[in-house]
């Protein structure tokens, strides 16, 4: 029922709840709370000196309206009035409690309270803390957490005996203590207190020893030294020295003796690249002479209100004149909204106007120091002029602005606190070098020369660094290095380094004249100096190719079927047979029983013979036996001839669908088991080298018996098809042991040029190869590099990538399976075979047949001999 009517009346269109009031119309209300037990003595005469003022402020400076102000001498108040803003001078606890309170009423709150209180969200209300001057330490540290100026797990405070101990307390307190706001969360605090020495080699030593001590392992690699200026040049220093400045770790240097007017790039020594430094100074000037009372806060407030609520009312008046009163009832600003103005009209007012305290102010910098030596370099046609670039020394060093620090405003903030931490290199420039070598580099080169693309794998690689650690490439070509390269051939036998390119990069790299190169490089055990190699982006292992195996040859067809043992027994049982029928045949007394006459048919071995081998390829007989003995035997002899012809003719037609192929050798140990085969290894290769340091029999034989040959097949551009020693392969037993990806290029490369797929690939993979990039060996990045490198191979980015520069799988891809021949008609080549045999058959028939020839002629003779006598 009662949903009805609230419903009606939003029909009405009064349905907001909100019943405050337009400013334009009605005044303002706004509660003072002066917490007395906050104030103590003093609350009596802040409370008459501020409604002085307030009523000073709103007869001079509030042209509109009114403001009605309603005092109160205790926080827990109720706000249920219709107040527009609250404002408090309370205990930060009390404060805090007002604030969730203010929060669901959606009311303003500005807030003055004590020193080492977090201040309010910023979004919804106003904060000061008053502090006596000198002890704003605490208070800026709880400010860097509360505006999320840094995201840390833990932190390391260094200190020396400058800091009072209820300062550490203090400072301890104000990075651990728990916030009420989201995502602000207590950082666990470690503490290491050093001795202060004027004396710098006493001073250098303490720090060391301090250093030196810590398990960074545990307590982790973010630093808040608090500190003077020249301890804070040693710690520097030492920490350097101590590897504990990195690209990892974060340093926040606190300098708290003053600097005044200071010019801060003097005070800051040599900076190296890949560090994060920042800085906050005490620039406190305590020369002016200062406001900075609890009294003069409140005052700037309440000014900073008045003016706000002045602008606002005239904003609301000028829009009201403008629309009729309907209108305005629908477009006039919510309470939030009304709030939100009010806080940004505020918010401007103190961080310009204001000058209670402004004499405590900090500033904090921040060393851009990533890249910052590459940035040096000038760049004349792709050479570098700076040809040796041993130190990471910055010699110009850029400081970045981060932000100014007052007890009114808290920080306020021009940049990050770490600017490469959240922004990586900051867009600057890399060099990097480079060569084409595919699939790892690939570079494009229009008509008149000039590179126009660079791909492969290494370059997105690069591109997605470059993405997520915000840098841009500058690309150094190899061939461009001015530089004088002796030919070192008894050098380290190294793979992909053949090349000229190559050990150009390697120089260039030690030499630290770019950023890393993007080409790949086998990781040795033994690198050159000077070098140090990313994690493997790619892992290459060998393999090797031989002729494709080919169909044996179909001559004998026929009698592929049977086995040799198989035909032997079917010959021996013909052989058997023919006197087996015979001597059934002969001893049966059934012809003489029955009377018939044996003559003619079986009764000679000679026929029974015969008779046998013509039913054996399914020819009649023209005698049969009629005694029940001798058809057993030539009945179950016509079951052996059904199985033995019945299978001989399905298997025969298997054999002319599936021709046979030759065994394929497929894995090294068959490759060593075959006589026949000869296998050739690159000269200089990292597999050669990698054998000669393997024990196992294997591939101490396999080196021993290889032909070193120097790698002809490849060039710049990649594997070349046509060269001589694959058509040694082709043509005769020889095999190639490369990388399998070089011989999946040579093999691709052979298809398109012959239109045949020739070679075959091993099935087998062995001696891994680690490709990787090269950095120069000091460089502070390699780590950052190779944590992304990890990244993109956890995403199976780089896998993914790889595989769009392989081959594609074509028709050559299926290697060693039989292909069955689909629609085969039987040929010549099958039948021939067959006629070889009707051929034999006939030359033995005239053979015979001369013989028979010359037999009777003999015969003949003999008679007329014998016959002569006998007429003579
Ligand atoms: C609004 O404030 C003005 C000046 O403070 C006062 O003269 C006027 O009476 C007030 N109006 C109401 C409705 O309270
Ligand atoms: C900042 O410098 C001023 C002026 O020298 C000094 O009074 C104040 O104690 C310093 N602040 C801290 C926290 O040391
Ligand atoms: C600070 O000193 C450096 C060198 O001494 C100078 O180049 C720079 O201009 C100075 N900066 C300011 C703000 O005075
Ligand atoms: C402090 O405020 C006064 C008055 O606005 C101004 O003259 C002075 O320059 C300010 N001082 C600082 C250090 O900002
Ligand atoms: C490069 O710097 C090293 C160390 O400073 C030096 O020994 C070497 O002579 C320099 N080489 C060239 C070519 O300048
Ligand atoms: C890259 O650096 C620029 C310059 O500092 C910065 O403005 C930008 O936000 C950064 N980009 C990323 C993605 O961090
Ligand atoms: C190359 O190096 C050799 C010795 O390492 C030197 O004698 C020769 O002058 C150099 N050539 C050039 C062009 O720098
Ligand atoms: C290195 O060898 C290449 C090819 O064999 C040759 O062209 C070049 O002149 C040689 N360079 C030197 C410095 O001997
Ligand atoms: C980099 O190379 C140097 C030798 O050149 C070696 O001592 C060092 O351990 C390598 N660093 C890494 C991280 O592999
Ligand atoms: C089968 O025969 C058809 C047409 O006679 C021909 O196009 C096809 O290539 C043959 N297939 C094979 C595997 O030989």
């Amino acid at each position: 029922m009662k949903l009805w009517l609230v419903m009606l009346l939003c029909l009405f269109g009064d349905c907001s709840g909100e019943d405050f009031p337009s400013l334009s119309t009605a005044n303002a209300s706004i509660a003072v709370v002066l917490d007395r037990q906050f104030l103590g003595e003093e609350y009596q005469s802040i409370l008459d000196d501020l409604k002085d003022y307030i009523k000073e402020l709103l007869r001079v400076e509030l042209k509109h309206g009114g403001v009605n102000v309603h005092y109160f001498s205790w926080t827990t108040i109720s706000l249920k009035k219709g107040y527009l803003a609250v404002f408090s001078i309370a205990s930060c606890k009390e404060t805090w409690s007002l604030f969730t309170r203010t929060e669901e009423e959606e009311l303003l709150l500005f807030a003055l309270t004590e020193v080492d209180c977090p201040r309010l969200p910023t979004n919804s209300a106003i904060t000061v803390t008053y502090t006596e001057p000198g002890q704003e330490l605490a208070q800026i540290l709880l400010d860097l957490r509360t505006q999320r100026a840094f995201n840390w797990k833990s932190v390391v405070i260094l200190h020396d005996s400058t800091l009072a101990r209820d300062m550490i307390s203090r400072v301890v307190q104000a990075l651990t203590c728990s916030i009420e706001v989201d995502d602000v969360t207590s950082v666990p605090v470690t503490v290491f207190k050093m001795k202060y020495e004027v004396n710098e080699y006493l001073r250098r030593k303490e720090v060391y020893k301090v250093l030196s001590k810590l398990p960074v392992k545990f307590i982790g690699e973010n630093f808040i030294p608090i500190v003077t200026i020249d301890t804070m040049n040693t710690i520097v220093e030492i920490a350097r020295e101590l590897g504990m400045s990195h690209t990892e770790a974060q340093w926040l240097y606190i300098i708290s003796n003053s600097i005044r007017n200071g010019n801060m790039s003097n005070l800051i020594n040599d900076l190296y690249e890949g560090e994060n430094i920042a800085y906050f100074f005490n620039v406190t000037d305590d020369d002016n002479d200062c406001k900075n009372d609890l009294l003069c806060y409140a005052e700037e407030m309440m000014s900073a209100f008045i003016s706000a609520l002045d602008t606002a009312i005239q904003e609301e008046l000028d829009v009201a004149a403008q629309v009729s009163d309907e209108e305005w009832e629908a477009i006039r600003p919510t309470k939030n909204q009304r709030k939100d103005t009010l806080l940004g009209h505020m918010q401007q007012y103190l961080s310009t106007k204001s000058s209670c305290g402004n004499c405590s102010s900090w500033r904090t910098l921040a060393a851009d120091t990533w890249g910052a030596t590459y940035r040096e370099r000038t760049v004349v046609d792709d050479q570098i002029t700076k040809d040796n670039v041993t130190t990471a020394l910055i010699e110009d060093v850029n400081l970045i602005n981060v932000g100014v620090w007052r007890p009114i405003v808290g920080i306020i903030f021009e940049d990050v606190l770490f600017p490469h931490v959240e922004h990586g290199f900051r867009g600057k420039k890399l060099p990097i070098i480079t060569y084409h070598n595919p699939p790892w580099t690939i570079l494009q080169s229009n008509a008149s020369g000039s590179i126009v693309s660079y791909s492969g794998l290494l370059f997105d690689i690069v591109n997605q660094l470059a993405k997520s650690k915000n840098f841009t490439v500058r690309i150094i070509l190899a061939g461009n290095l001015k530089q004088n390269i002796t030919n070192d051939t008894n050098d380290a036998a190294v793979d992909m380094t053949y090349t000229v390119s190559s050990q150009l990069i390697q120089n260039a790299i030690a030499k630290g004249q770019a950023a890393f190169a993007a080409a790949a490089f086998t990781i040795l055990t033994n690198p050159r100096s000077g070098i140090n190699y990313t994690i493997p982006v790619s892992t290459q292992p060998y393999s090797f190719i031989i002729a494709r195996p080919r169909e044996l040859s179909r001559a004998l067809l026929f009698l592929l079927p049977f086995t040799t043992d198989t035909w032997l027994c079917l010959g021996f049982a013909v052989v058997l047979m023919g006197p087996t029928l015979y001597i059934v045949h002969r001893l049966s007394p059934y012809y003489d029983a029955m009377e018939i006459p044996r003559e003619g048919g079986l009764s000679t071995i000679h026929n029974c013979l015969w008779y046998i081998y013509g039913a054996l390829l399914q020819q009649g007989g023209m005698y049969l036996p009629r005694a029940d003995s001798g058809r057993l035997v030539v009945g179950t002899w016509w079951i052996v001839v059904l199985v033995v012809v019945t299978t001989y003719s399905g298997n025969l037609v298997a054999f002319l669908t599936f021709p046979k192929l030759e065994i394929p050798v497929t894995t090294i140990s068959e490759l060593l088991e075959s006589k026949t085969y000869t296998w050739s290894i690159t000269k200089g290769s990292y597999l050669e080298m990698q054998l000669k340091n393997s024990d196992e029999p294997k591939y101490v034989d396999l080196l021993k018996r290889a032909e070193m040959t120097d790698a002809s097949y490849v060039v710049e551009d990649g594997p070349l098809a046509g060269s001589d020693i694959l058509n040694r392969v082709r043509e005769h037993r020889h095999a190639l042991i490369d990388w399998k990806l070089r011989l999946t290029y040579l093999m691709r490369a052979e298809a398109v040029k012959s239109d045949t797929c020739d070679f075959t690939l091993s099935s087998e993979d062995f001696m891994d190869e680690q490709v990787a990039m090269i950095v120069p060996a000091r460089s502070p990045y390699l780590p950052i590099i190779n944590k992304e490198i990890n990244r993109m191979q956890k995403a199976g980015l780089i896998t993914k990538w790889l595989s769009a520069y392989l081959p594609k799988r074509d028709r050559c891809w299926k290697t060693s399976t039989v292909e069955e021949v689909n629609n085969h008609t039987v040929n010549l080549s099958d039948m021939q075979g067959s006629f070889f045999v009707l051929f034999l058959g006939i030359i033995s028939a005239s053979t015979v047949l001369l013989m028979e020839w010359i037999y009777m002629r003999r015969n003949k003779r003999i008679e007329q001999i014998i016959i002569k006598p006998y007429i003579e």
